[in-house]
């Protein structure tokens, strides 16, 4: 499996903080490194963080790129959010906000990347989300960016009889990426640059949750998805 050596490196630098600080689903900080490698993000750029969980993403982005991040969530309260970017000295570069995905109080064209860890799947599925909010936030020629859970393949005859016991509803919004991909190029919004299954996505994904889930999964089909696009 591949070494994340940026995230090591920052894991040891903040230990403490990681080890009061757990994530929420796959280790979202392997998934933003994976991410960055395909994303060009420099100082000074202002970065959507949609569905950043407890803002450990935006944490990362703002330390490790010198970007300002929106990091917006809704389950996890902002409060904590902020005292997290404190703790860690970004508070001058990471705000954080709760906002349902389809009522952002963002300015069209206010961002120049959108990225999303974990987060996009559960709202993002449906086929009018990108073309009418998603997309107006971000500038032209801004990017776009999400790893989420998904499939290496769609289902070839409905879910397979093994997996249904450990299968919630919420999770029929895993998708693989070529569906994906097809999903935003059909909008002529954006240019995707890159929808691919993740290598070792399901190795990575089962080192840090959903274990019933895999052990049920004979066929292979799950898998972490990343996509990249520009706005045109
Ligand atoms: C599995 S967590 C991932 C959090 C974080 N990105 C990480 O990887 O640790 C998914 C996040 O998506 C956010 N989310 C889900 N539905 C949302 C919606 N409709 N609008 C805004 N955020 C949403 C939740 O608040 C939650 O924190």
């Amino acid at each position: 499996m591949r070494k994340f050596e940026r995230c090591e490196k920052y894991y040891s630098e903040y230990k403490t903080f990681f080890e009061e600080n757990k994530m929420l689903g796959p280790n979202a900080m392997w998934l933003i490194e994976i991410l960055c490698e395909k994303m060009d993000l420099k100082p000074g750029m202002r970065v959507l963080d949609m569905g950043c969980g407890m803002g450990l993403t935006s944490i990362f982005l703002a330390k490790e790129f010198g970007v300002t991040v929106f990091a917006n969530d809704l389950w996890i309260d902002p409060t904590d959010n902020y005292k997290r970017f404190v703790q860690m000295g970004v508070e001058d570069k990471v705000f954080p906000i709760r906002a349902e995905a389809h009522a952002l109080p963002y300015a069209n064209d206010f961002f120049d990347a959108a990225i999303s860890i974990d987060a996009y799947h559960y709202f993002g599925t449906d086929e009018i989300y990108l073309p009418i909010y998603y997309s107006k936030l971000v500038k032209q020629g801004g990017q776009f960016g999400i790893v989420s859970p998904g499939l290496s393949r769609e289902f070839d005859n409905g879910l397979p009889e093994a997996m249904k016991s450990h299968w919630d509803p919420d999770m029929y919004c895993f998708h693989s990426a070529k569906w994906w991909h097809n999903l935003w190029q059909k909008t002529g919004i954006v240019d995707v640059t890159h929808a691919n299954s993740i290598p070792d996505g399901k190795a990575l994904w089962n080192l840090t949750a959903d274990f019933d889930l895999h052990a049920a999964d004979f066929e292979n089909y799950l898998t972490l998805i990343s996509m990249t696009a520009i706005k045109k």
